[in-house]
């Protein structure tokens, strides 16, 4: 398999996933958004398995990078995670948003033609719907992305459909992820954002450790039960095992399909924020503040489409999200490298 991305959250679990289950696995990474510990961590994790990791750093987007792995080893499918993922950031560069992930999915899937290679898994993100009006959400429900980084990524799953259509013999799954969360339970690997997180987890994650003073609660007068957000979270090996079941199942239709996965619950930013806290151990400092600009009030996913195309679920439960950040936080508070931003 080619994992691109493969030093990145969600790559590097979806790794030592797939080591440990008995595949090969070659990563393409160019560490914009990741560092190369983990790749020693990924090596360390999947300990047994590390003799079949291989790893060319470089840009997805650069044909020759791409073109030198499928000359040198045997690529059956793609596991395609590498992109630029920060939504506010894309509102302010949407030239680099527009130019990572959409030509690298071009250029990937040049190479892949011409190298023989047909079955991809693309990383989609369930903010290609904006905001919706019926809950939970289907794969069916309307595409209407609200912002540069969801736009690349609806604009990918078409550029993937519309190859799929055009040529037969191309297998390609897209995966609309929820909200991936959680750690390896080693504590090994885990989210290691650059910068001020943007995201709920990873920045009380860095209250907890003395990262940062406080959690700002955007804003607890959403029409839910507490009035904070409702998202779904997912743990980050229900989400790896996921991949896996895609590429044990991309071969059962031809054409282009889209998958959620997500667990098909909500939890608000209070039920976060408390079993955060229940997992270490102390209450953790935070404020409510005003609304952040572009959120919706709640995004659950209907899992029902994954379970029965890919035999797959989700198996673990908030409090196991929450213990695993936590131990991963625990274990490495200034992240892979040390420094912490
Ligand atoms: P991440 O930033 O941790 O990982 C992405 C990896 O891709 C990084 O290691 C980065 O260095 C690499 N990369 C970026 N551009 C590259 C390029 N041009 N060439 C080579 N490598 C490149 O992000 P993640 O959370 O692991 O997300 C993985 C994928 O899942 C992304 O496509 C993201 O859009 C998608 N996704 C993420 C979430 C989420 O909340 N984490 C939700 C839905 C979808
Ligand atoms: C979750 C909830 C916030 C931070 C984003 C992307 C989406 C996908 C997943 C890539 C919301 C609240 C957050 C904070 C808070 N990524 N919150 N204080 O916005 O659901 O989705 O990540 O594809 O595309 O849009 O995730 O973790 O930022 O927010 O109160 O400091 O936590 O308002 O209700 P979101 P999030």
């Amino acid at each position: 398999m080619l994992v691109t991305g493969a030093a990145g959250f969600i790559g590097s679990h979806t790794c030592v996933d797939l080591l440990t289950a008995g595949y090969r696995v070659i990563g393409v990474d160019n560490f914009v958004n990741s560092s190369p510990r983990a790749l020693d961590r990924i090596r360390e994790v999947a300990a047994g398995a590390a003799d079949r990791l291989e790893f060319a750093e470089g840009d997805v987007r650069d044909v020759a990078t791409l073109g030198k792995v499928f000359a040198t080893t045997p690529v059956a499918a793609v596991v395609h995670f590498a992109a630029r993922k920060a939504v506010g950031e894309s509102v302010t560069m949407p030239v680099e948003y527009y130019d990572t992930n959409i030509n690298a999915t071009l250029r990937l899937v040049e190479v892949m033609r011409e190298h023989g290679t047909r079955r991809l898994v693309f990383s989609s993100s369930c903010s290609i719907h904006g905001d919706v009006d019926v809950l939970p959400i289907q794969e069916d429900a309307p595409a209407r992305p609200t912002n540069p980084y969801s736009r690349t990524k609806w604009m990918c799953e078409q550029i993937l459909a519309d190859l799929c259509a055009a040529e037969p013999g191309w297998h390609v799954m897209a995966l609309r992820y929820f909200n991936p969360v959680g750690a390896h339970p080693s504590g090994l690997l885990g989210e290691d954002p650059r910068g001020i997180p943007n995201n709920l987890m990873p920045y009380l994650q860095q209250v907890a450790v003395g990262r940062r003073e406080y959690l700002s609660v955007f804003g607890d007068d959403y029409p839910t039960p507490d009035g904070t957000g409702v998202r779904d979270y997912i743990h980050v090996m229900d989400l790896a095992e996921g991949h896996r079941a895609a590429l044990e199942h991309i071969g059962d239709a031809a054409g282009f399909r889209a998958v959620n996965l997500g667990t098909g619950t909500g939890t608000s930013v209070r039920q976060l924020l408390d079993a955060f806290s229940a997992a270490c151990g102390r209450p953790l400092p935070h404020r409510v503040v005003p609304r952040r600009a572009g959120d919706v009030a709640e995004l659950v996913a209907d899992p029902t489409h994954a379970t029965a195309a890919l035999g797959w679920r989700t198996r673990r439960g908030l409090d196991e999200m929450c213990r695993d950040a936590w131990e991963f936080q625990r274990r490495n508070p200034g992240g892979y490298d040390g420094a912490g931003a």
